[in-house]
């Protein structure tokens, strides 16, 4: 019984995918891990699912039939190039290796350009859903070659999450688009949390409900716009009571958020091609800030304004809060997307934005039924420069900005941070204006270096002679 599919790598992500993938109609699934002990618990305790167990590359080759398909779960980074570098040692050209790890795009980009040589075929998939969707259904995000999407296509189609009766999988585009959708996601993801923590403190200085009624709030507005698994758990964490002491158990967590880099990724990789993914870039700064507990403690003591924030109506304020929350998630989206769209400009790829919107339906940690209004954006408009700008988000916006605008006016006045609803503002409020002051910083540029600037009334590239008679002359491009 050959297997049509194998698994490297069974730690918990990936026996959590080999069982999956075993549970599935017509897959048969072989399985390798580098200490035997693993495979021989998979085996054991899942004596109903069609595992093949192998205990060395050579026999975990022989195990699977042509054209071999394996997906490797293991750290990214130095272990996944050696278990890359033992595949390619016992498959043959037109074989395909997944890695199904958070990698960096570029490495994908490298590994697959490597791979490629041998003829095999290296295909990086963006895997989400933690270790529950790796089991019952994750969102996947394959890239690669189209050669490689025959195979993996119906094999990757069985196990994903289903959104409206559609798999949430999609060949995402060539080599590290994969990766790189994923990467996005994990960035709007950070926005999202983020997003939604101001909003919870916001309600707590703002009405002093406690943590369990803020919980009931935050179900209240699963059931609305904001439906979405990260609304729906953020309920359950702060209806949660600490065993120990009694406490809720989100006071009782040290408020110093962790983070694994992809966040980070996501902003470099923006900063490195120009996106503007600010609301993406506060979330993530938002976590170092608290993560740096010594600069915390000697600025606890900075002036702040007198009075903290003062609600006279409680469920106004609220309903406010759910709008600017709501108005900064279509900017976070917004922002990624748009992310996504100078990635694919900039390394090649054909993405089709409207189906990724769509595989983030089900499966993904971000998943909502808000990504419905992305795909309809696209289908509209598949060309959509800014996603915030069509007409379902613009209606939105228009019923949402003027809480946005109390909501940061009130976090600043009361001396609240709020970076990722007020960055989110004004990046909506930039990208409204009509002069921008931007043309401040080019005659400031050009006076120190000479770095030239463009007019509004005539084509051409000029500079004024700032040290000289302050005339101004046409000059080279220099930008
Ligand atoms: C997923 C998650 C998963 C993980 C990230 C973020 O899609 O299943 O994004 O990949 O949660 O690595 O982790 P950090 O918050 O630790 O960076």
């Amino acid at each position: 019984n050959a297997a049509n599919i194998g698994v490297v790598g069974l730690a918990v992500m990936g026996s959590n995918l080999a069982r999956n993938l075993a549970s599935r109609e017509g897959n048969t699934v072989a399985v390798y891990n580098r200490s035997r002990s693993k495979t021989d618990e998979l085996t054991a305790a899942h004596p109903e699912a069609e595992f093949v167990p192998a205990f060395s590359y050579e026999e975990f080759a022989a195990s699977l039939q042509k054209p071999r398909a394996a997906i490797i779960m293991v750290k990214a980074g130095r272990p996944t190039d050696a278990v890359i570098d033992s595949l390619v040692e016992v498959f043959e050209p037109g074989d395909i290796i997944v890695d199904g790890g958070n990698a960096l795009f570029t490495d994908t980009i490298r590994r697959e350009k490597a791979v490629r040589e041998t003829g095999i075929n290296f295909v990086g998939a963006g895997i989400s859903g933690g270790e529950e969707g790796a089991l019952n259904g994750p969102s996947i995000m394959p890239g690669g070659s189209d050669e490689s999407w025959v195979t993996l296509g119906p094999i990757l189609k069985s196990i994903a999450a289903v959104a409206e009766g559609e798999p949430c999988v999609t060949h995402v585009g060539h080599d590290g688009a994969g990766h790189f959708v994923k990467m996005v996601h994990n960035g709007i993801e950070y926005a999202d949390m983020q997003l939604i923590a101001e909003a919870y403190d916001l309600i707590r200085r703002g009405t002093g409900k406690s943590p369990a009624e803020i919980a009931d709030v935050f179900a209240e507005w699963n059931q609305g716009e904001l439906e979405s698994y990260l609304i729906e758990i953020t309920a359950e964490v702060l209806r949660q009571t600490d065993a120990a002491t009694g406490q809720p158990l989100v006071d009782v967590i040290l408020d110093q958020a962790g983070a694994k880099g992809t966040g980070a990724w996501t902003v470099q990789t923006a900063l490195s091609l120009g996106v503007p993914v600010s609301g993406i870039a506060e979330a993530t700064f938002a976590r170092s800030l608290s993560s740096h507990p010594e600069q915390r403690e000697v600025s606890r003591d900075l002036p702040g304004p007198e009075e903290g924030l003062k609600v006279d109506d409680a469920d106004a304020f609220i309903e406010d809060v759910r709008l600017a929350l709501y108005a900064s998630k279509i900017v976070a989206y917004s922002q990624g997307f748009d992310e996504i769209r100078a990635g694919a400009a900039e390394y090649d790829w054909t993405i089709d934005l409207g189906a990724v919107s769509k595989i983030w339906r089900a499966g993904c940690i971000i998943r909502a039924q808000f990504l419905n209004r992305i795909a309809d954006a696209y289908a509209a408009e598949p060309e959509l420069p800014v996603l915030l700008t069509a007409p379902y988000f613009v209606e939105a916006l228009g019923r949402a900005q003027g809480a946005w605008r109390r909501i940061v006016s009130a976090a600043a006045g009361a001396g609240i941070p709020a970076p990722a609803f007020s960055s989110s503002l004004s990046y909506y409020d930039g990208l409204r204006a009509e002069r921008l002051p931007a043309a401040l910083i080019q005659g400031q540029r050009d006076f120190f270096g000479a770095h030239t600037y463009k007019r509004i009334d005539k084509d051409g590239t000029f500079h004024t002679l700032w040290s000289g008679d302050r005339t101004e002359i046409e000059a080279e491009d220099t930008h």
